[in-house]
């Protein structure tokens, strides 16, 4: 206003100028603003685009020559909890270049919503059950649409999928991880970092490496031999990097060998980028390690989420010749690459609006896949449309959607078991259901409950045997079978234990176990066991008293409508154990010494000591003769497979695998093949059998038969020798194990490798 005055007014040439003058200013500040301090404006869903005329280097990496010191180290320190999204994990700093914003997973994307509005983000099942699919295809539908969503919230780099190995059954975070086979956790990982990927964000496998246990572990040293370390921990991780090529991994926060994951140079630069030729940025977990200068030096590109002081020590460092400025530059130009591969600095118009509807379908569809049914006696299921049943726990109303920790996700909704079942046309005995409606609210309150998909700790459980004998009896009397959930829960921070109430069924569950089996088989009717639980349980003792066990994990948002198709056979079981069930805590083998699983706090261990070596989940119940009580690989169907015709063919360095499956039973129904190598006695020690491909078939009707073929390089037959640092495949007869399950092998082939054949790392 003031201007135009003057302007129209005086007329005089000094003001004009004066004008003209701080508006080409402005016009530079604004261009210099939006080229270099493009943040973006909180929630507002606008991206700072390449704007018309806007001048940017070719490449980021060019700016590097010309920051400064404090500039260079400023870009390789991040800021915790993010500025522009809520709930996200953490952002890079401005410097010279837009911030980037980072934010966790793996069940799905975790921000939190805020007192105004909420941003939700669909809750998929849980890894591990994701693992349970065994769909690579499907897993990374899954990892796209979960890259979709950080994409669409102004996510540039999603901190997930978590792939370490499920080498302790109760490790509180294993359920963010895939399997105890690196095999399956490697492709499956790799599937859902394509597609990830594929919507335009980074993705970030963590936590690498060997960090199976939450006590102690920003501390605790993991004591691992080379040999298990590399076919066992670093495998996945291996089969990623190889194959989907992520923009980033997180760096764990135990030490290995003494030194910290993200202060050890073997680690990051010799194994990770050099012998796997790694292109990506590495970055800490939060707050992992205690020398920032250490890290850099050891390979390290981002310390999150950082702070100040790191940013002068790392400075400091190089003024005083303790860290290269070469060092720096190289940390300095990993994020200047991320950088320029984000969304955010692409100018992406995220919209806030991810198409959450599309979302909840798949999630329906991966935990679909992922159900594994552990028991189906006289086919007790599927049951029939509109059967009367008795629910039996607390787990019908508390629901347990996913895990505790980064891994939480907030969805907009959870169906909830008895939901999904009233929904899908059971008659659902109500009075039974008010009884526990009724008891959940008084124990946690109704306030709690409103909130209980969003709270960030789950309260203690409840007692379950809350139904008296005489009126259990009246339910038996009145309904067509009992369904009975039993739910666990763990997260991060925490380990499980093999007590009551976690490994072992709780003193209260097992009475309501024993009293439902008892009336409700006394009148010939059916007693089915959902676990909706997050590992491993123990089954031995009670599952003889009941007909069928469905194991559903936490299956995400959709958990109750799956769990009610699963029952009605509109969903056919077609998920297997990516991990297996023990009979008894004594057999597994962290348990056998304290050394391997040391203790629990109060003992505050300060290493662990993977003294198993290699043989890790079935790798050991099959070499040493251990019974599980569900073994690897292991689901039955309600229809019936056939294996036939199998050939094996060396072909150069592939072996050719290929069979037939035929569905040879009623239902319609999907198959997984599993093909184990058993390899011959020489120079090192080899498991029993060892999972080297696998496919799940499409869906077979009955009558239906698909042709299955698949490839194994004689690389992949190779074991680490320690003695002379090099991957072999030694020479002899193999066996090549095609079956439905480790156990339930159906087909046997061989094939000779003649000559003994050595791998560099
Ligand atoms: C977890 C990571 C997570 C990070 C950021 C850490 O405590 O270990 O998995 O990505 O926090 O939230």
């Amino acid at each position: 206003m003031l201007v135009s005055i003057e302007l129209v007014g005086g007329g005089r040439l000094f003001s004009t100028l004066a004008v003209v003058t701080a508006m080409l200013v402005a016009v530079t500040l604004f261009l210099v603003w939006q080229h270099y301090y493009r943040d973006l404006s909180p929630r507002r869903g606008v991206t700072t685009g390449k704007g018309a005329g806007e001048v940017r280097p070719a490449s980021l990496r060019e700016l590097l020559s010309s920051l400064s010191l404090e500039e260079k180290a400023s870009l390789v320190v991040g800021w915790g909890r993010s500025r522009r999204l809520p709930g996200s994990a953490g952002e890079t700093r401005p410097v010279r270049v837009p911030s980037i914003v980072t934010a966790d997973g793996p069940s799905g994307i975790r921000i939190e919503p805020q007192q105004d509005r909420w941003w939700y983000a669909t809750s998929f099942p849980v890894p591990t059950m994701l693992a349970a699919t065994w769909n690579p295809e499907l897993v990374e539908r899954v990892g796209r649409a979960m890259g979709e969503e950080a994409r669409e919230y102004g996510v540039d780099v999603f901190l997930a999928p978590g792939v370490n190995i499920h080498r302790h059954p109760l490790c509180g975070r294993n359920f963010e991880y895939f399997s105890e086979d690196p095999l399956l956790s490697g492709v499956i990982g790799a599937a859902y970092v394509k597609g990830v990927q594929s919507a335009g964000v980074g993705a970030t496998p963590k936590h690498f490496a060997a960090n199976e246990q939450e006590v102690n572990r920003v501390i605790v040293d993991t004591i691992v031999s080379e040999r298990a370390l590399r076919e066992i921990y670093l495998k996945p991780f291996e089969i990623i990097v190889k194959e989907a090529k992520p923009w980033a991994i997180m760096g764990a926060y135990n030490k290995l060998y003494g030194k910290y994951c993200v202060q050890n140079e073997w680690l990051l630069t010799r194994v990770l980028r050099e012998e796997w030729g790694f292109e990506g940025l590495v970055m800490t977990d939060w707050g992992a390690g205690d020398n920032p200068v250490e890290m850099i030096k050891a390979g390290t590109d981002l310390i999150m989420p950082g702070s100040d002081e790191i940013v002068a020590r790392l400075v400091e460092a190089v003024r005083r010749g303790e860290l290269k400025e070469e060092e720096l530059d190289r940390a300095a130009a990993k994020v200047l690459e991320l950088v320029e591969k984000s969304l955010t600095y692409r100018g992406y118009r995220y919209s806030n609006q991810p198409d959450l509807e599309a979302h909840a379908r798949l999630a329906y569809e991966a935990a679909a896949e992922g159900v594994v049914l552990l028991k189906n006696d006289g086919g007790a299921l599927p049951l029939k449309e509109g059967a009367r049943l008795a629910v039996f726990g607390t787990g019908q109303i508390e629901t347990i959607k996913g895990g505790m920790g980064s891994g939480h996700t907030h969805p907009k909704h959870v169906v909830t078991i008895l939901d999904g079942l009233r929904e899908r046309g059971f008659r659902v005995d109500e009075d039974l259901s008010a009884l526990y409606a009724n008891y959940v609210r008084e124990k946690r309150g109704e306030e709690f409950l409103k909130r209980f998909y969003h709270c960030e700790a789950y309260p203690e459980p409840l007692p379950q045997d809350i139904v008296s004998e005489e009126l259990a009896s009246k339910f038996a009397e009145r309904n067509d079978a009992a369904l009975i959930i039993v739910t666990r829960i763990s997260g991060e921070g925490w380990d499980r234990r093999p007590v009551e109430g976690d490994f072992y069924l709780s003193s209260s569950e097992r009475r309501l176990i024993e009293m439902v089996s008892r009336l409700f088989r006394a009148r010939g009717k059916k007693v089915i066991v959902i676990l909706n639980v997050c590992g491993p349980v123990e089954v031995v003792s009670w599952r003889d008293l009941v007909d069928a066990i469905l194991l559903v994990w936490l299956p995400g948002q959709e958990a109750g409508r799956v769990v009610a198709d699963t029952l009605l056979g509109r969903i056919n079981p077609s998920g297997k154990l990516p991990t297996t069930f023990p009979k008894d805590w004594k057999d597994v083998p962290v348990a056998k010494s304290p050394e391997c699983y040391p203790g629990l706090p109060p003992e505050n261990p300060q290493k662990v000591v993977y003294c198993e070596g290699i043989f890790v989940g079935y790798r050991y119940y099959d070499t040493f003769g251990v019974e599980p009580a569900y073994e690897f690989g292991y689901g039955l169907s309600y229809t019936k497979f056939e294996y036939r015709n199998l050939t094996v063919v060396m072909d150069g360095d592939v072996v050719k695998v290929a069979f037939e499956i035929v569905n040879v039973g009623g239902y319609p129904g999907k198959e997984v093949a599993q093909v184990y190598v058993r390899a011959p006695e020489g120079r090192l020690d080899k498991p029993f059998q060892e999972l080297k491909a696998f496919k799940k078939t499409r869906l077979l009707n009955p009558g239906e038969s698909e042709r299955i073929e698949l490839a194994i390089s004689v690389r992949d037959l190779a074991s680490f020798d320690e003695s002379e640092r090099v991957w072999l495949v030694e020479r002899g007869l193999y066996e090549v194990r095609v079956g439905s399950s480790s156990r339930d092998i159906r087909l046997v082939g061989h094939f000779t490798i003649d000559s003994e054949v050595k791998f560099k790392p």
